[in-house]
């Protein structure tokens, strides 16, 4: 019998591999059925030295999953809750949007239409699919993607339930987990790729994808911040990725870190 919440049945480790067609990311993949965090677990493994670049933890439910600003981040069975290593020396504002890219067009593969909304949410019909969650130290980058797959809503907290929504309640049918983190994973090394090795045109060519794939440019917004409230319209990301708005006496400001709200 299927746990409350999963569908689709356990993760197979063998199919992704036979989908799986990156160089390095995934190569190594450690496979939890429970964890604390996926973020907290690399973490641990990449200061103590034992997982290289590309390394990924997946879990099938979180019990202290995280989000940005220090949220908690429901992680019910039948989701695809992972994170990957990257062991750059130089750690790019713009991961963070490599991987929203990455996230955006496996599913977008799949057929259906979702956007990133600044900084790096995905939605689908104005809600949200999947999150990111990057961390840097010495040891390198951790991104903790989060996907809502094969999650039943009823899973979620009223709250999360209403501003949330899953693979499983838009298709109506389990979707292949193997093959989108498959996906996402080779979408999430090319971008990498062009993020490290491209130079400055290929951190252009990165924004411009991004650039394609977001409904926030052109909207009025508020964006939460830790230093308060910016309100106005948005108008372009600036090279380090933050958000530029024009606010309503003309002026430009930029948000680096935030949450931001559609106002029309
Ligand atoms: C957000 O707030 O939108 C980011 C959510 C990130 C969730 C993922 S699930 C896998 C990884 N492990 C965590 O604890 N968080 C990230």
């Amino acid at each position: 019998m299927e746990a409350p919440g999963v569908s689709g049945g356990s993760f197979s480790l063998r199919r992704f591999f036979s989908m799986l067609k990156t160089e390095k990311l995934g190569r190594d993949i450690f496979y939890y059925h429970r964890a604390s965090s996926t973020n907290l677990v690399l973490k641990h493994m990449a200061r103590a030295g034992v997982v290289d670049e590309g390394a990924v933890v997946l879990a099938e439910t979180q019990t202290m999953g995280r989000g940005r600003l220090d949220r908690e981040w429901f992680s019910p069975p039948g989701g695809l809750w992972f994170s990957v290593l990257l062991r750059t020396r130089r750690p790019d504002s713009l991961i963070p949007h490599a991987a929203g890219v990455a996230v955006v067009l496996s599913i977008r593969k799949m057929g259906l239409e979702s956007v990133i909304k600044w900084p790096n949410d995905v939605l689908v019909g104005g809600k949200k699919l999947a999150g990111i969650l990057t961390e840097v130290g010495d040891w390198g980058v951790v991104v903790g993607i989060g996907i809502n797959a094969n999650v039943d809503t009823a899973a979620f907290p009223p709250d999360v339930r209403e501003r949330s929504t899953t693979l499983l309640e838009i298709t109506c049918v389990p979707v292949d987990r193997e093959k989108l983190l498959a996906d996402v994973l080779l979408e999430l090394e090319k971008e990498y790729n062009l993020l490290v090795g491209g130079g400055e045109e290929g951190k252009e060519r990165l924004l411009e994808k991004w650039i394609a794939l977001t409904d926030t440019i052109g909207r009025y917004v508020v964006v939460l911040t830790p230093m308060g409230e910016v309100r106005g319209r948005a108008v372009a990301i600036d090279p380090s990725g933050a958000l530029v708005v024009e606010t309503p006496d003309g002026g430009i400001k930029k948000v680096a870190v935030g949450d931001c709200l559609y106002l029309r």
